[in-house]
């Protein structure tokens, strides 16, 4: 038996979708797609800001939009919000989000009506990893700090960092978080000749350690890691992970690299290493203040490298995404089993 599976289309990624031929080839998939504008409601990134921090059911939704998406078996979304009235029906089995993030869903009131809520997980685990080991080479070799000199007319081969601009060969890496981005930063560092140091009370130790990296508690990190990388995920628990007290347990000559959110390091802490040379350097790609002020006192650092959150940046994203998403449809096509299903709030 057929199933209908109802794509949300949004502007940017409408034509994209349709051309990627999202689900041609999955038999018994009937696809129909929908345009989220039928929602009345504000667009955008205000939309956004809503779904986050309001949920999905915040919004005034037409009868149609609800109709269409309650007629259907699997809904697919990238940012549209997807109404929990849309569950009462009874044929909703899974929705799925073209994302990590899952906002777009009540995922308490989806488990209560039975629907599985699906996401894109480590979808840009290839733009972030390759940017990380890009931000590690930068911060390590000059290349961000010699060009803003050098565009600039100042001619500057001696940075601050000279007496330890060592290389990635023979550099020890700690990775603080093994996930889709930490793993394959550890894996190109592994390539580069580096020690690996993996804190991830998470990871599968024994399979980190097969790969020849060394699984180490979070404080023997610091103490002797030449790069620190951050790729953990932000939680509750997870805010400040590392602070003062692990800034003074680090070399002076160490690097903090931060691709994945400013919160999971104490900024006070970090800045005061910087400005006190109590650590070599940083480099970051996430601030606290998005956009960072002008007056951000990392602004003028002579020891970090900044980009404005650049990491998950890369044209093809959305072939990545549409292609992890079609997997996970057609392998429940096959096996009757869902992968990728992020599990209901903890009550
Ligand atoms: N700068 C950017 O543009 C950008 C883009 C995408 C992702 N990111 C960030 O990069 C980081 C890494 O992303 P990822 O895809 O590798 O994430 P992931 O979920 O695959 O792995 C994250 C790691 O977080 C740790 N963790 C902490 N609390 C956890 C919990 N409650 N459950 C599970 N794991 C937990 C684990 O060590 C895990 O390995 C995230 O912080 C993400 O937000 C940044």
């Amino acid at each position: 038996m057929s199933k209908k599976v109802m794509v949300i289309l949004q502007s940017g990624n409408a034509e994209k979708m349709k051309r990627f031929g999202f689900l041609n080839d999955v038999a018994g998939a009937e696809v129909e797609f929908i345009d989220e504008c039928v929602i009345e409601s504000n667009t955008g990134l205000m939309r956004n800001r809503q779904m986050e921090k309001m949920g999905p059911d915040s919004f005034e939704y037409t009868p149609e939009y609800i109709a269409a998406l309650s007629s259907a078996n699997i809904i697919v979304t990238a940012m549209a919000p997807v109404p929990s009235a849309a569950f009462e029906g009874g044929n909703v089995e899974a929705v799925c989000i073209l994302r990590s993030g899952v906002e777009n869903v009540d995922r308490a009131k989806a488990a209560k009506a039975n629907v599985r809520v699906i996401n894109a997980p480590g979808r840009l685990a290839v733009p972030v990893s390759e940017y990380t080991v890009g931000l590690i080479i930068a911060e390590m070799k000059n290349i961000a700090r010699g060009y803003s000199l050098l565009s600039k007319g100042v001619w500057n081969n001696k940075f601050p960092n000279r007496p330890y601009n060592i290389n990635i060969d023979g550099a020890t890496i700690g990775i603080i978080g093994c996930g889709a981005v930490g793993a394959r930063v550890a894996k190109v560092m592994h390539a580069m000749e580096a020690s690996v140091l993996v804190y991830d009370p998470y990871a599968n130790a024994a399979a980190l350690k097969e790969k020849g990296y060394e699984v180490v508690e979070l404080d023997e990190l610091c103490k002797r890691a030449d790069v620190l990388c951050m790729h953990y995920r932000l939680t509750e628990e997870t805010k400040g992970l590392l602070s003062a007290k692990h800034f003074e347990l680090m070399k002076p000559t160490a690097f903090v690299v931060n691709t994945a959110r400013a919160e999971l390091i104490d900024e006070d802490a970090l800045l005061d290493a910087l400005k006190n040379k109590k650590i070599g350097g940083a480099a970051l790609d996430v601030f606290k203040e998005e956009p960072l002020p002008a007056t951000s006192p990392f602004v003028g650092l002579d020891n970090v490298t900044i980009t404005p959150h650049l990491a998950g940046d890369c044209s093809n994203i959305f072939d990545i995404t549409f292609k992890i998403v079609a997997k996970c449809i057609e392998d429940y096509f096959q096996s009757g089993n869902w992968t990728n299903i992020v599990p209901p709030p903890a009550v």
